[in-house]
This record gives structure tokens, C-alpha cells and sequence, in this order.
């Protein structure tokens, strides 16, 4: 299990080993065109394939993309038709092309609301790729927030019922969550300018950096990678504690200042 940033200190990483990503603006992408709103989810499937190629070259062992929420079936019927296909379209053809390059892939969410066809497809697509370990590719796929917490919480009731008057401990439920196989986010991204979480990884932000840009989705690419991670490196994660205790950790530590980009500071600290 991976630390729990509630129950003990977990490590600052000078590179997030986690990012989390609201894939946002799409719509406004192509409406800047004149183009329908399909033309900026294609173009949005392009910057995915740029996100995962630069994760894998940083070093990012996970990267979580929010591509469908358990909200978007309020969209209009044919939006989220469109998306299906999409989806179809990249789970048959960029699958393999991940394997080769090293990536596990796994789909988060409420899959029983999907067709047939797509969850098979997500079934392969997991199997196939379950072996790699270059990077953990976890789409969020009906997925919401709020829905991963009462699932895990079902399904430990169901397997374990508490004692009728006994507390639910963290710990006990962290198992039946969604991404119980990864490390809470270090950095979550959202482009798009919206200042919100919209349901995603309500329980697993807890103590994650947030990182908000106007940067439409569709534009995002290395650089604007690297601007957020750059900001990441400069927050100084205390986790619950004072300045000074960072501090003191951090002092233990030799050879910091390594490596940082021009005109950033480190004040990411590695935990004593
Ligand atoms: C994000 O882009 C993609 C999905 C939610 C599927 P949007 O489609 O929300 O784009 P905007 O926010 O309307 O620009
Ligand atoms: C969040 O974007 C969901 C995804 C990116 C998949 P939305 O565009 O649906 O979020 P809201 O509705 O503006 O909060
Ligand atoms: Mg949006």
C-alpha cells in the first residue's frame, strides 16, 4: 500500500512520481475556430498522446487523465456519442502502440454504463497491458469523486461488516478505492481556466498541489508541462506541519540544488 497523506508524512518528490489531469476546454478550443466541438475532442485525443510521451521521458510513473465524467451524460446526446467513439477509437488503436512503449493502462469509474463493446475493449486493453511499468496510464472514465468513495465503502461493508457500533478506518477503506494501486497525486493539472475539481479525486487531492491554467487542452503540451511542474518545485509541501519543521528535514539533505530550472526556487522538500 502506498502511503496514506493523512496517516504519516509521505514523500515530496522532486519530480511529481504522480500527475492528475482535468483535460478541460475542448469545446472552447474549437469554438475559437468556428469548428464544431467534436474537431477540439479530436485535437484533445492528440495532446493526450503528447502527455503520455512526456510523462514517460520525465520520469512520471503515474499520470491520471479525467476523460469522461459521471456528469458529461448530461451533455447533449450526440457530444457524448462522439466522445464513445473516440474513446472506442483510441482503446483499438493507440493500445498497442502504449504497450510497446512500456505503459499500463487502467480505467477508473463506473464502467457498467459503457457498452459492451468498450468495456471488453477496456478488459484487453488492461490485460495486455498489465505487465508494463514504464508508466501507469489511469483514464477516468465515468468516473466521479463522490461515486469511488461510496463504492469503496459498499464493497468493504459488503466483505468486512463493521462492528455495529465500531469506527470505519481510513486504512480500511484505502484498499476499495479506485487507484488503491498508485500514490496520491503530487500534482494535479487543469487546463481550460475553470478553478474547480468538478468531481474528480475527491478523497486522493487531499494534499495534492494544485495547478490551474487558461490553457486549453488541446494546446497543452511539453512546455506547458514543464511550466507546471516547474511551479510544483517551488511549493513548499508541509503536509500539516510548520515552515521550520520542512526546514529542518530539508537541511538533512545534500546536493538539493541540482538541476532546477532557471529562475525557480526549491522549496519542494524531501521529508526527513
Ligand atoms: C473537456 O473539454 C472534455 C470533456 C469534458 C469530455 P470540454 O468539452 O469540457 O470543453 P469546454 O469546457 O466546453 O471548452
Ligand atoms: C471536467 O470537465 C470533466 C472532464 C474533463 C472529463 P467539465 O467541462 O465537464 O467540467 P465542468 O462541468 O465545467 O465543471
Ligand atoms: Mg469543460
Amino acid at each position: 500500500m502506498h502511503k496514506s497523506s493523512t496517516l504519516a508524512v509521505p514523500d515530496a518528490p522532486e519530480i511529481p512520481r504522480h500527475v492528475a489531469i482535468i483535460m478541460d476546454g475542448n469545446g472552447r478550443w474549437a469554438k475559437r475556430r468556428h469548428l464544431p466541438r467534436f474537431a477540439g475532442h479530436q485535437r484533445g485525443v492528440e495532446a493526450v498522446r503528447t502527455a503520455i510521451k512526456c510523462c514517460v521521458d520525465r520520469g512520471i510513473e503515474y499520470l491520471t487523465l479525467f476523460a469522461f465524467s459521471s456528469e458529461n451524460w448530461r451533455r447533449p446526446a450526440e457530444e457524448v456519442a462522439l466522445l464513445m467513439e473516440l474513446f472506442t477509437g483510441a482503446l483499438t488503436k493507440e493500445v498497442v502502440k502504449m504497450h510497446r512503449n512500456g505503459v499500463r493502462l487502467r480505467v477508473i469509474g463506473d464502467l457498467g454504463r459503457f457498452d459492451s463493446r468498450i468495456q471488453s475493449l477496456i478488459g484487453e486493453a488492461e490485460r495486455m497491458t498489465a505487465g508494463n511499468t514504464r508508466l501507469t496510464l489511469t483514464i477516468a472514465a465515468n468516473y466521479g469523486g463522490r461515486w469511488d468513495v461510496l463504492q469503496a465503502l459498499s464493497r468493504l461493508v459488503k466483505d468486512k461488516p463493521p462492528a455495529a457500533d465500531g469506527p470505519i478506518a481510513e486504512a480500511d477503506l484505502a484498499p476499495y478505492l479506485s487507484m488503491s494501486y498508485a500514490p496520491e497525486p503530487d500534482l494535479f493539472i487543469r487546463t481550460g481556466g475553470e478553478h474547480r475539481i468538478s468531481n474528480f479525486l475527491l478523497w486522493q487531492l487531499a494534499y495534492t498541489e494544485l495547478y490551474f491554467t487558461d490553457a486549453l487542452w488541446p494546446d497543452f503540451d511539453a512546455e506547458l508541462l514543464d511550466q507546471a511542474i516547474a511551479w510544483y518545485r517551488g511549493r513548499e509541501r508541509r503536509f500539516g506541519r510548520t515552515s521550520e519543521q520542512v526546514e529542518a528535514g530539508g537541511r538533512q539533505k545534500k546536493g538539493e540544488d541540482a538541476e532546477l530550472p532557471a529562475g525557480t526556487s526549491r522549496r519542494t522538500r524531501v521529508n526527513a
